[in-house]
């Protein structure tokens, strides 16, 4: 269990804010992702305060880990900006009432109809990733008489601690131009352009990182870089250093307090404003993009306990009513998580189990050799911080349903999306005339 004050235990019942778990899942039916309002708040609250002690800057937040227009509207409403990576996800936060000034657009490959939908929206920034975006949006932008101000993302080449599929800084990286490779010819190229305006620079160097040291070490050397612009007479105004700060999920883990993730951009903004005053640089607008550590340990996902089956003294499978079409990170990932047995809660967990999904592949697995209380069928299983890209990569695969979200404030408890229906799995296939 994360540090959440509104996840606790009392008698041999888990609750979440007010509710028993047990009680949230007999009400909303399982699985099912319950996402707490209040931590969220108090996260995106310690972010906001940690980057005014920075001065000028925003906290964006990364819409990818939990796309829902309730925690958009959650975020805005304390003051986040966000970043989208689709045609989607930014309808999503337009849908939400986001501020289209306060939005960033990302991706490696944004299509045109991408673009098109960013410029008629007048987002703020357009993160320009590639010679072919530019031209495109350069193009787009002057035919529109709407000059676009970009950052352009910018590979660092830092070695992030975390693991390979979610680094993004590798020298080979698909993301951005890099620092000592293409970044500066591009800059120059776009501060050159009539369509497009030079903001400043975006990197990302990974998620799930604890150690701070490798943000400083893209500090370093982002700011050598703005010195360099600086000597060709190009002025960087904005900073994005992006997301990527590491939660709990296991006591492998350190765990940390909405606080302590304040202290990451407290450190980070101290950081560059150093490196902008050693290098006489002008003080950037600083962004930072987190995702998972807003909604990640705001979640838990509830299911039933089904099938057991017990190979003694080699393994223990407790089967669950969800798996990857929910949370696929596991099969992903190999990621770790830690659970509980909802209604056995102050029981010893001296049983080593590895949480099964339901779907048929032998890799669909939500939890490999954990610890566990005894669970027998029927018992809710509660597992812990998945708020963060969870839900957001859920699939219909094998046709189950991507579950139903349910928000819980205090001793509300409502959906923020409802379950999917046999007829939405269906909705969109078509048997053409010409088959019949
Ligand atoms: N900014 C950019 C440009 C990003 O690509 C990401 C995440 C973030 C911010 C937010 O990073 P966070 O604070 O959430 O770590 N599906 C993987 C994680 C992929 C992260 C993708 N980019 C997982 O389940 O671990």
């Amino acid at each position: 269990m994360n540090s959440r004050d509104t996840l606790f235990v009392s008698g041999n019942d888990l609750y979440i804010g007010s509710f028993k778990a047990v009680d949230l899942a007999k009400r909303f039916g399982t699985p099912l992702y319950v996402m707490d309002k209040k931590y969220i708040e108090e996260v995106c609250d310690a972010f906001v305060g940690a980057m005014s002690a920075y001065g000028d800057g925003a906290v964006a937040f990364a819409n990818k880990a939990f796309a829902t227009v309730a925690t958009a509207k959650i975020a805005a409403a304390h003051g986040l900006w966000f970043d989208v990576v689709s045609g989607g996800e930014l309808n999503l936060v337009l849908r939400a009432g986001c501020d289209p000034k306060k939005v960033l657009f990302h991706g490696n490959n944004k299509t045109e109809r991408e673009i098109d939908e960013g410029i008629a929206a007048d987002i703020g920034y357009f993160v320009v990733d590639s010679i072919n975006e530019l031209e495109l949006l350069d193009r787009k932008a002057t035919a529109a008489g709407k000059p676009r101000d970009v950052l352009v993302r910018v590979n660092p080449c830092v070695s992030a601690h975390t693991y390979e599929a979610v680094v993004t800084a590798a020298p080979q990286s698909k993301f951005g131009f890099a620092v000592d490779g293409d970044a500066l010819a591009v800059i120059k190229d776009i501060a050159s352009r009539k369509g497009l305006n030079y903001s400043g620079i975006h990197l990302h160097i990974g998620s799930q990182i604890y150690d701070h040291s490798s943000y400083f070490d893209a500090v370093d050397i982002i700011t050598d870089f703005m010195k360099r612009l600086a000597d060709e007479g190009i002025v960087t105004d904005i900073l994005d250093m992006g997301g990527g700060y590491g939660i709990y999920y296991t006591d492998k883990d350190p765990k940390f307090t909405p606080r302590r993730y304040a202290y990451t951009v407290e450190n980070i903004g101290k950081c560059v404003a150093e490196a902008v005053e050693k290098k006489a640089l002008k003080k950037p607008f600083l962004i930072v993009e987190p995702g998972r550590s807003i909604v990640g340990e705001a979640g838990v996902t509830l299911y039933t306990v089904g099938a057991i089956k017990d190979f003694p003294g080699i393994k223990k499978y407790v089967a669950v009513d969800g798996g990857m079409f929910e949370n696929p990170r596991y099969a992903l990932y190999e990621s770790e998580y830690s659970a509980m047995v909802a209604n056995r809660a102050s029981e010893p967990a001296d049983e080593i189990v590895t949480v099964a999904g339901k779907c048929c592949e032998s890799g669909d697995i939500v939890a490999k050799d954990i610890p566990l209380q005894h669970a027998e069928t029927g018992d809710i299983l509660a597992v812990f911080s998945t708020g963060a890209y969870n839900y957001s990569m859920a699939s219909n695969y094998n046709l189950n349903a991507v579950p139903p979200v349910v928000l819980v404030d205090g001793d509300k408890a409502d959906y923020i999306v409802r379950p999917q229906t046999y007829d939405d799995l269906l909705r969109n296939n078509e048997v053409p005339s010409w088959m019949n």
